[in-house]
């Protein structure tokens, strides 16, 4: 298992296009994530594979369901035998401690994240779920419910890193996208932070797409992260 933090996320929308990339990159150095568009189209056969190969593998499908249904889910999952998986904290406490008990009886137990509010809903959607517009204390509640039902961590934006880190236990692994290294293209992202200052506010990993899989060189991106890491 690498201990990299960096998780390059595979948007790509077939299994051919996200083997290019995959190729070029080294286990040893990188984690992979397989999200939604990715895995409806090259299905769980593609993700065995890219753990065969030694990647360690975040299936990003964000599961959200009644508790029975998300265990069952987050159980095949696990057989997988991906690294990390993660659920909606909207489910609610008892879908969460249901998706945390089928993981403990699993034989491989990937690790299991929670996704508080989307960081693309802004003030005005919140109030139409009818959520109210602070997005920052709906995150703050649902990072608590998350760590009080057992789950590992959360994914969160890496402006709310320091807010998050005042009162998760220190083993609570908080992991964001967002990150942009110094120069990159920013692309459609909005609230970003670099490498370095993400990992300094106190993220564990590093959800990094655009910056390295749409460069010439996507390992030498790679190692130029590592360095400004350091
Ligand atoms: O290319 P880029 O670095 O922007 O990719 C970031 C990845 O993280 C994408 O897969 C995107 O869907 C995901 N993501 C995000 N913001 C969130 C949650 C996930 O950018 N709040």
């Amino acid at each position: 298992m690498t201990k990299s933090r960096i998780i390059i996320a595979l948007d790509y929308p077939d299994a051919e296009a996200a083997k290019d990339l995959v190729a070029r990159l080294d286990p040893a150095r990188c984690r992979l994530k397989v999200g939604k568009e990715l895995f409806t189209a090259a299905g769980p056969a593609f993700v065995s594979e890219l753990v065969e190969q030694g990647f360690d593998v975040f299936l990003d499908l964000k599961f959200h369901d009644i508790p029975n249904t998300v265990a069952r889910a987050c159980k095949a999952a696990a057989e997988l035998g991906v690294w990390m998986l993660n659920v909606h904290a909207l489910g609610g406490g008892r879908m969460m401690a249901a998706a945390r008990e089928a993981i403990d009886n699993a034989e491989h137990k990937p690790l299991l994240i929670a996704v508080t509010i989307l960081t693309s809903m802004g003030p005005a959607e919140l109030e139409q779920i009818g959520l109210g517009a602070d997005a920052k204390a709906q995150v703050r509640r649902l990072a608590q419910l998350a760590q009080e039902a057992g789950i590992d961590g959360v994914v969160c934006s890496p402006l709310e890193v320091a807010m998050l880190r005042e009162f998760v236990d220190p083993s609570f692994k908080l992991v964001t996208p967002g990150i942009r290294p110094r120069g990159a293209d920013v692309g459609d992202q909005t609230r970003i932070m670099t490498p370095a200052e993400a990992v300094a506010a106190g993220s564990d990993y590093l959800v990094i797409g655009r910056p390295i899989t749409r460069q010439p060189d996507p390992m030498a991106a790679l190692i130029a992260i590592e360095k400004e890491l350091g």
